[in-house]
């Protein structure tokens, strides 16, 4: 059978800063072949510094413009298939939302907050994590962000417990059979 048969034109990974989509993006694009677009590495490549930079320099607006302008390039219809891994706060604004689901078949990767705040503490490339607290923060961000991941997702993983090809395979069979069961 042809792997990517019943897939749907883009499978896009949402959800907070380390639950894992850069990792499950990578373990999607070895299996299906589809180029990976990781949108931060994007973002810093076209503005020449790291993220942490850029929301120094030149502020979080900034930022989120540089998101939405590159979400709406990654949402031509004329693009080809890709593995798309998002930003924790993509799913901000309405416009970012409906253009996300416009996209492809979108997946939420959910992790606890435990293992959010272990693996983002291992480096400082997150700038809303640069506080006293970031625990709170994370939590915080999670209350907010929650119904938003929740009403743009078409399908919530919790990633608790599964390793990334795990994770791959339960995205694939999940993609294949929301394709199947809809009319072409
Ligand atoms: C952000 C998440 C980051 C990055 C930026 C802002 C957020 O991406 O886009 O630091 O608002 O949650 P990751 O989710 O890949 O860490």
């Amino acid at each position: 059978m042809n792997i990517a048969e019943n897939l749907p034109k883009n499978i896009v990974l949402i959800g907070f800063m380390g639950s894992g989509k850069s990792t499950v993006g990578r373990e999607l694009h070895q299996r299906l072949g589809y180029p990976l677009v990781d949108m931060d590495q994007v973002i810093e490549q076209r503005a020449g510094k790291p993220i942490t930079a850029i929301f120094e320099t030149e502020g979080e607006p900034a930022f989120r413009r540089m998101e939405t302008t590159l979400l709406g390039e990654l949402a031509d219809p004329a693009a080809p298939r890709r593995i798309i891994s998002t930003g924790g706060g993509v799913v901000g604004t309405a416009e970012n939302r409906a253009l996300l689901r416009s996209m492809g078949y979108v997946v939420w990767l959910d992790a606890p907050i435990r293992a959010i705040l272990e693996r983002t503490s291992k480096n400082r490339q997150r700038p809303l994590l640069h506080t006293d607290d970031p625990a709170a923060k994370i939590r915080e961000l999670m209350a907010l962000r929650e119904p938003l991941y929740q009403e743009t997702a078409h399908l919530k993983l919790d990633t608790a417990g599964l390793d990334s090809g795990e994770l791959a395979t339960g995205i694939l069979e999940c993609a294949r059979y929301h394709f199947s069961q809809r009319p072409q």
